[in-house]
């Protein structure tokens, strides 16, 4: 069950499709989830957190590069971090000290459950988990509980959730480092920043959605935020898209660059001059490149700017790029809620 939605605030009414519909209630979905935060519950991992030796994190899909960006922002500040995808996660034999966060908007994600039941708990690892739904599987086997309140969400591909992942996240991040965490009132306005820039997501999408390969490329948190980028067209409008750190471009990935070659930039106003310089290296090889930037432009052949709050990045650039990744989708007539070959919720190894 999902958190404060009635029932007809799931419906479709004045929407050809549930993607776009729950990309624009992402402000209130970030806003709820920031609202309705229990101070104690999210101290509590806070301190559980800062007192330990290593912080595991887990997930699959979209929850994963949650956990990725998340981890990125504790180990610049000095933690010992290791992201796990949760399929993958069993091979690791915790150590005492470990602390564990799993991530999953249902919280029935089985690879999930079998990482954090049938192994991490046989270690005695303390667990904390965040979900969008109360009372799910994940729920029964975590030490702290934290939530989402994205509400329900119909489309399969992640969107609004993976904003409020991302806000819950920020949230725990700023109690765990001892940081105010009064700037995330600002996100749900810079989400809705975003989204007023509908029109220039649908111009990409729409010529994304004559290409059949592409490239995103970010670096610091633009990396995990630039997968889930490539994750989205790929689910939702079948595009082959390959995230790299984008210093990682040249050894290798850079050789399928040829003329119109599409490469998304993703640009947290971080380390500018190296992403120019990557830029460059593309535009050499006449790729096509756009960028979604925050704070400071890159000179990408198509770029959306935002001003803003750095500390809130990602909820400029994340529904941007799912903005893009749904207007491909139906650009190419795809539809975009029920994408071939995947479910929202995956119950099987
Ligand atoms: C499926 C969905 C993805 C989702 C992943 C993890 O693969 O298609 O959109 O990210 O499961 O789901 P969870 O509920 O664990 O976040």
């Amino acid at each position: 069950m999902e958190i404060g939605w009635s029932p007809e605030e799931s419906g479709i009414i004045g929407y050809e499709h549930y993607m776009l519909k729950e990309i624009q209630e992402s402000p209130r979905a970030v806003r709820d989830t920031l609202a309705g935060i229990r101070f104690d519950q999210v101290s509590e991992a806070a301190s559980l957190i800062r007192n330990s030796e290593r912080v595991l994190v887990v997930g699959s899909g979209t929850s994963y590069h949650a956990g990725l960006l998340f981890g990125h922002l504790l180990e610049k500040e000095g933690y010992d971090v290791r992201t796990l995808i949760a399929s993958e996660a069993t091979t690791l034999r915790p150590r005492e000290g470990d602390v564990l966060i799993s991530i999953s908007q249902s919280g029935e994600t089985l690879d999930v459950l079998n990482a954090v039941k049938n192994h991490f708990k046989k270690y005695n690892i303390k667990s904390i988990s965040l979900t969008n739904r109360i009372e799910s599987a994940l729920n029964f086997v975590s030490d702290i509980r934290l939530h989402t309140r994205a509400g329900p969400e119909v489309g399969v591909a992640a969107t609004k959730t993976f904003t409020s992942q991302l806000a819950a996240l920020l949230y725990l991040k700023s109690l765990i480092v001892g940081e105010p965490t009064d700037y995330l009132e600002g996100a749900p306005a810079a989400v809705s920043n975003s989204l007023s820039q509908q029109g220039y997501a649908k111009a990409i999408g729409e010529e994304l959605c004559k290409k059949s390969d592409m490239f995103y490329l970010g670096r610091g948190m633009g990396v995990p935020l630039a997968m889930e980028g490539a994750l989205k067209i790929k689910e939702v409008a079948y595009i082959h898209a390959e995230a790299y750190p984008a210093g990682e471009s040249k050894h290798g990935p850079i050789a399928l660059i040829s003329d119109g070659f599409p490469v998304f930039f993703v640009n947290d106003g971080e380390r500018t001059a190296l992403l120019i310089n990557n830029l460059k290296e593309m535009k050499a090889r006449r790729a096509k490149t756009y960028s979604v930037s925050v704070n400071s432009r890159i000179g990408a052949d198509e770029e959306i700017y935002f001003e803003g709050d750095s500390s809130l990045a990602p909820f400029y650039i994340s529904p941007f790029l799912q903005m893009v990744a749904y207007f491909a989708a139906v650009c190419k007539g795809a539809n975009p809620d029920r994408p071939r070959n995947l479910a929202k919720t995956v119950t099987v190894e």
